[in-house]
């Protein structure tokens, strides 16, 4: 019985919908409310028991580095006026059990080719691939959910959800058979169709459980749509070997790559935070 204990954030992309907010840093350090989005990874793969956080690191990578390691200058001045509870955020970003680690992927060369970077330290384990930028919220964290279905079926898992069918171009489409309300089996994934040649709107969204056969597939993946070594194509190919499940995740999505998701996870997260909430929602009503 294996266990997932490795989790991959492929963190290296351009961000180029952001521009120029992600001219000198990552787009998953930015915050919605008070926490950077690769924070919010962070935790829910320390929810799913996950105590190795690999992130594949660009030209920006400082920033995330900082965000995860002490900062003695921040923590002391907190200390001295007295500010505890914002010690205690500052100093619980990440549990002491948790390592991180980093590896560069020196040119951005698409999600598959980010991934594979993770190869050695990965090696022959199951682990998890989390896209920060897709932030969930779900009462139970995603990949705890995705995770304890691969208790059960020990194999590659795709977190999937229905999306319009004029959306089909931004996502990796799967056709699949169900096998239970929330689990369907693969048999076909193909990456951004066009809404007329998609073969369902099952979309995979960014949480995904693999099997280390993946590298296998990764290191032959040739450059394909938009000139990117692509991960579907990797799971194409992974597919016909081994099987493999889609899992329709209890949560919500916001997609904080493009604008209107970013700005929609900010005012739903918004919402709920207990320190601005109730003001929140009397000015957002005020608007009206
Ligand atoms: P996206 O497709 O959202 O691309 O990547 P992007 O470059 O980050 O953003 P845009 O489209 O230019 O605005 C999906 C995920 O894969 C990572 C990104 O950091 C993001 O989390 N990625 C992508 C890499 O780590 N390396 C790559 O070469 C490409």
């Amino acid at each position: 019985m294996k266990k997932i204990t490795k989790a991959v954030f492929p963190v290296a992309g351009m961000g180029s919908r952001f521009l120029p907010a992600t001219k000198a840093s990552p787009k998953e350090m930015m915050p919605v409310v008070d926490k950077p989005l690769i924070q919010y990874a962070v935790e829910e793969a320390v929810a799913a028991g996950i105590t190795d956080m690999v992130f594949i690191t660009g030209r920006n990578k400082r920033a995330i580095e900082d965000h995860f390691d002490t900062a003695y200058e921040i923590e002391a001045e907190l200390a001295s006026r007295g500010k505890t509870d914002l010690l205690r955020a500052v100093q619980e970003v990440i549990p002491k059990h948790v390592n991180c680690i980093y590896i560069r992927q020196s040119e951005p060369l698409g999600l598959g080719h980010a991934v594979l970077c993770a190869r050695p330290v990965v090696q022959d384990e199951p682990f998890a691939v989390i896209l920060a930028d897709d932030l969930i919220d779900g009462s139970v964290p995603i990949i705890r959910q995705m995770a304890d279905v691969f208790k059960q079926h020990q194999c590659s898992i795709l977190g999937v959800q229905t999306v319009p069918r004029e959306q089909t171009r931004q996502y990796g489409i799967v056709s699949s058979v169900a096998l239970t309300a929330d689990i369907d089996q693969v048999n076909g994934i193909v990456e951004k169709p066009k809404p007329e040649d998609a073969p369902t709107t099952l979309a995979v969204v960014g949480r995904y459980i693999l099997t280390p056969r993946i590298f296998h597939y990764l290191e032959k993946v040739q450059a394909g749509a938009g000139g990117e070594i692509q991960l579907t194509d990797g799971i194409a190919a992974l597919l016909k070997e081994e099987k493999m499940l889609a899992y329709r995740f209890k949560g919500t999505r916001y997609d904080c790559g493009s604008k209107l998701g970013y700005l929609k996870a900010m005012v739903a997260l918004g919402l709920k935070h207990p320190e601005v909430c109730d003001e929140f929602a009397a000015y957002l009503k005020s608007l009206k």
